[in-house]
Parts: structure tokens; C-alpha cells; sequence
């Protein structure tokens, strides 16, 4: 189709929700790098998702944000009809999608204080890209950021020739954009086993391939199969967006922001000794071989001092997300694991769980100073530990969420199966099966307060059983009722004891 510019439109993207756009994470992230957003935690005025697909992760940040106007714009209908009946359906106001093109849609000079792609950049050719740019630069308000992520070099460089062959099997295939892409996968799969040299010759790709082999295929299609395939070189992106007038102001993974976690220290010391930043990212980069890039570009920041940068980030306060005996001080981050220390981390997420959230001076003083403590808390948000507070979690964003919540569960009921809850006082997401959307469903039908696991059990049963997601013990069924029953119920104390006090005070409920 011409208007797609061979762009994937028979496949449908399949929902997704992506914590690192979610307005506090990202400003926490430029925080740490000394240049934030000029939305503090009250979030953006206006925000603006370009490429929103079917519009899960848009729709899940405007509830979660509802102090906010969001948009999405995308110019497959097909997507903007999925997100439009979502959006009704989670009853949500502040929230309108477009139907367009990059190349024709015009945001009013300054509209939106944040931004946002994911899954876009690297999959549109240039002149795309430069449409994207165009409503960076006419539509960003000064202070404003932009989320960008993208497939990056030099990760993607070994798989160059494994794309090229998917996309030239499936441009000769019928069938559906995720139909070829199967066939394509099960053709290159045919190649490695017969021998093709290329395959030993460029490490990692054969580990890919089985990878792919189980991935979903409306995501390979997306991945693979746009005409335009563009994994791209921090510099690159930088003088794009730069020509936008849009200045790189720091990863958004938190964790990028303290080098030595991730890095040997003769790696360290080559990109802290770099003369410029964006020679700093090509080295770090290659350094770890990174393959993704989460950044964020601002359209003018100020740069706080060290005094400034560290009052602000003290001054943030931070939840838990999770039990204490529940947290993990390791995350896998694109440079590899990264830990925090145990003796800061773990009597820092004990006092989030006693005494609810907390400003981060509250944890000054403790082993290893600030410069500790900052790193701890970069590794457990990146890790989905703690987070970041949005604003206060009113009633009026209670009921924003749990509206849109509760739309998610029928979602999943109707085999959609989106994956994320809207947390408020957070600004965010958090992850939940459908046995979780089970448990909130039946929360939602008889009070949230409910604390009879007997009562919920009989509940959410017949959910798991009607969607076909049978309980387990050690990887089987349990096909007994009453042991069952048992077992759900057991389950449910723990999930009430551990889980929703955190629902409650992220203002799920
Ligand atoms: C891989 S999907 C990502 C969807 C969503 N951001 C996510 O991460 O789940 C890329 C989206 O960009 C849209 N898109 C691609 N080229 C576009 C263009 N030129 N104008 C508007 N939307 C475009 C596609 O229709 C698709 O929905």
C-alpha cells in the first residue's frame, strides 16, 4: 500500500506497555544525567505518542497520568479503531488519537511538554524520520522531552544479513505479514541447519534465530519485515534530532547513569575520558555492544549544578513496588547485571514498605553515602523495585484507574491480554497475568477491602478455568477441585499479604 511506504499494515502491533516512557521514570532518568524535564511530578500538561500503534501504552499512561491531555497519532486506521474502542471502553477523557500520517501531521508550535516513540525510530526510512523530527521541533514547548528508543549499533550489525534474508524470503511469499514472517524464520532456520557459512562466521546469530523462532509473529513482522530497517548509531540519531533542535540529555535507563556498575573500570575510564558526550555514548556503546537505545532528548534543558542536581534528586520521593523479602538487588541491563548494595537497598525498601514513600533524604547518612544510595536506587528502578512518585494518587485518579483496570480485565477475558495495570501514584504500569487481573476483577466487583480469600477464590476459579489457564503445581494441572481450591486460596493470602498493599498505595484501587 502506498501511503504505508512499505510499512507493516495487514498485522496488527500487539499491545504493549513500556515503563520507561512513563513521564516520572523519565524524569528521574534525565535527573540523574543533571538536565530534567521541565514537568516536575505532576507530570506533562500535554504529551503526545507518535506511532502509538493499537494504543495500549498511550491509553495506560494517560490513566495513569490524568492530569495530562494525551495523544496518539498513527497512520494505520486499523490501529487507531483498536485504541479508539479501547479508550472508550476504559472511559477515558483525557486521551484523543489521530489518525495520520508523520508527514501530515502539524501539532500547534509548543503544544506537547513531553513526547514520545517506541518501536518507531529504526523502523521508518529517512523521510519519515525527518516527519518526525519536523513535529519534535514544531511541537515540543521549550523544556519539553522527547522519548526516543530505537535498535542500535553495533548490537544489531552480526543479524544485518539474518534480516535481509527474512525480509527478501517474505516479500516472495503469500499470506499475511505474520504468515511470512514465519515461513521466513522457518526458511532461515532451514539454512543454518544445512550449513550456511554465515551463520558461523557472525557470532550470537544463530542463538538469535532460535530466539525468534518463538517470538510472536505480529512482532516479527514489525521487527523484520518494514521496507525501512534502520539500526542506528547514537551520532546518527543525535545529529537528526539535533538538526530539530533537540540536544541528548541522557539514556533512560537510570542505570546508564553510573557507568561503573556495568563496566570494567579500563572501559569506564575510556568513555569517562572522552571530550564530548556523544563520542562518550559511541565508546560506551561498543563497550557493551548495545543493541537498544533508550534516550531522551530535550528541546532545551537546564543543566543543574552538582549542589542543584543533588537537592532535587534527595528531594524525590520514591515506593516500593514490591514485599521486602520479594526484592531483587540484581537487573540484566543492556551492559549486564548490575547490583545494588544490599546494605543500602534492603533496609531502604523495609522503610518504603513500613512507612509508605519516602523522599530519598530520608536515607542519607546510610554505608557508602550519597553516592551509594543513588546508585542503589538507579538499579532498583531500573530493576522494577522502587519508583519514582507522579502526583498524589486522589480519588478522582483512583477512579481513573480503576476504570481503565477494569477495562484491561475484560480485555484479557476477551483473549486480548494487554499485561499492565495503571498505577497513578506513579504515573506508570505495573505488570499482571491474568491471574492477577482475576484477583483485581473480583476486588473490583466486591470491594477492594475484601479480605476473604475463601470468598475470592470462588471468584477467580472459574476466570482461570474459562480462560482455559488452568492452576499449576510443579508445571502440571492440579486436577483435584478441592486441593484447587486449596491451592488458589493459598495463594490469594500470600497475593493479599504481599502484593495489595502495593495496588493501595499506588493507588490501583
Ligand atoms: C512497531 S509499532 C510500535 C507501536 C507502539 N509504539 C509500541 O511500541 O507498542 C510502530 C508503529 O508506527 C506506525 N507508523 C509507522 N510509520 C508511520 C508513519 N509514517 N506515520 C505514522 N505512523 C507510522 C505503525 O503503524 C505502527 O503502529
Amino acid at each position: 500500500m502506498d501511503w504505508a511506504a512499505g510499512y507493516v499494515v495487514d498485522t496488527l502491533c500487539s499491545p504493549g506497555f513500556y515503563r520507561e516512557m512513563a513521564p516520572a521514570y523519565a524524569g528521574f532518568a534525565a535527573l540523574l544525567a543533571g538536565r530534567p524535564p521541565a514537568f516536575g511530578e505532576e507530570g506533562p500538561r500535554a504529551a503526545l505518542e507518535l506511532g502509538c500503534g493499537v494504543g495500549f501504552g498511550t491509553a495506560l499512561l494517560a490513566a495513569a497520568n490524568p492530569d495530562g491531555a494525551w495523544t496518539g497519532i498513527d497512520f494505520n486506521p486499523d490501529h487507531i479503531a483498536a485504541a479508539e474502542a479501547f479508550r472508550a471502553a476504559a472511559g477515558l477523557t483525557n486521551l484523543t488519537y489521530r489518525d495520520a500520517a508523520f508527514a501530515d501531521y502539524r501539532p500547534d508550535p509548543g503544544a506537547f511538554d513531553y513526547a514520545a516513540l517506541h518501536g518507531v525510530y529504526s523502523w521508518i526510512g529517512e523521510a519519515d524520520a525527518a516527519h518526525v523530527g519536523a513535529i519534535l521541533r514544531d511541537g515540543l514547548a521549550v523544556g519539553g522531552v522527547a522519548y526516543v528508543s530505537y535498535n542500535a549499533m553495533p548490537g544489531w550489525a552480526a543479524a544485518v544479513p539474518l534480516r535481509r534474508l527474512l525480509a527478501e524470503h517474505a516479500r516472495r511469499q503469500p499470506g499475511t505479514a505474520a504468515e511470512r514472517a514465519v515461513a521466513a524464520v522457518a526458511f532461515a532456520r532451514t539454512l543454518a541447519d544445512a550449513g550456511a557459512a554465515c551463520f558461523a562466521g557472525n557470532p550470537g546469530l544463530t542463538d538469535r534465530l532460535a530466539v525468534i523462532a518463538g517470538q510472536d509473529p505480529r512482532y516479527l513482522a514489525h521487527e523484520y519485515l518494514n521496507a525501512a530497517w534502520r539500526p542506528l548509531f547514537h551520532a546518527d540519531v543525535a545529529a537528526e534530532l539535533g538538526a530539530a533542535r533537540l540536544t541528548h540529555v541522557a539514556s533512560a535507563d537510570p542505570v546508564d547513569a553510573f557507568p561503573d556498575l556495568t563496566l570494567a573500570p579500563e572501559l569506564a575510564e575510556l568513555v569517562a575520558t572522552r571530550p564530548d558526550r556523544i563520542m562518550a555514548e559511541t565508546v560506551r556503546d561498543l563497550a557493551i555492544n548495545r543493541g537498544f537505545r533508550r534516550d531522551l532528548y530535550a528541546r532545551g534543558a537546564v543543566t543543574l549544578t552538582s549542589a542543584e542536581r543533588l537537592e532535587r534528586l534527595m528531594a524525590t520521593r520514591m515506593a516500593t513496588l514490591v514485599f521486602p523479602d520479594d526484592l531483587r538487588l540484581s537487573v540484566r541491563t543492556a551492559a549486564g547485571e548490575a547490583a545494588a548494595d544490599a546494605a543500602v537497598a534492603r533496609p531502604l525498601v523495609d522503610r518504603l514498605w513500613r512507612d509508605g514513600p519516602q523522599p530519598l533524604s530520608a536515607f542519607a547518612g546510610g554505608p557508602g553515602g550519597t553516592d551509594a544510595l543513588l546508585a542503589a536506587v538507579a538499579v532498583l528502578v531500573q530493576g522494577g523495585q522502587i519508583h519514582p512518585l507522579a502526583r498524589p494518587a486522589d480519588e478522582r485518579a483512583r477512579a481513573v484507574a480503576r476504570r481503565f483496570n477494569g477495562a484491561v480485565c475484560e480485555a484479557t477475558r476477551g483473549g486480548r491480554d494487554p499485561g499492565f495495570l495503571a498505577a497513578p501514584a506513579i504515573g506508570s504500569g505495573l505488570p499482571a497475568g491474568p491471574l492477577e487481573q482475576a484477583v483485581y476483577r473480583a476486588l473490583l466487583l466486591r470491594g477492594a477491602g475484601c479480605d476473604d480469600d475463601a470468598a475470592l477464590a470462588d471468584a477467580v476459579l472459574p476466570e482461570l478455568e474459562r480462560a482455559g489457564r488452568p492452576l499449576l503445581r510443579d508445571g502440571r494441572p492440579i486436577a483435584d477441585p478441592a486441593e484447587r481450591r486449596e491451592e488458589l486460596r493459598a495463594r490469594l493470602a500470600v497475593h493479599r499479604a504481599r502484593r495489595r498493599p502495593v495496588w493501595h498505595a499506588l493507588g490501583m484501587l
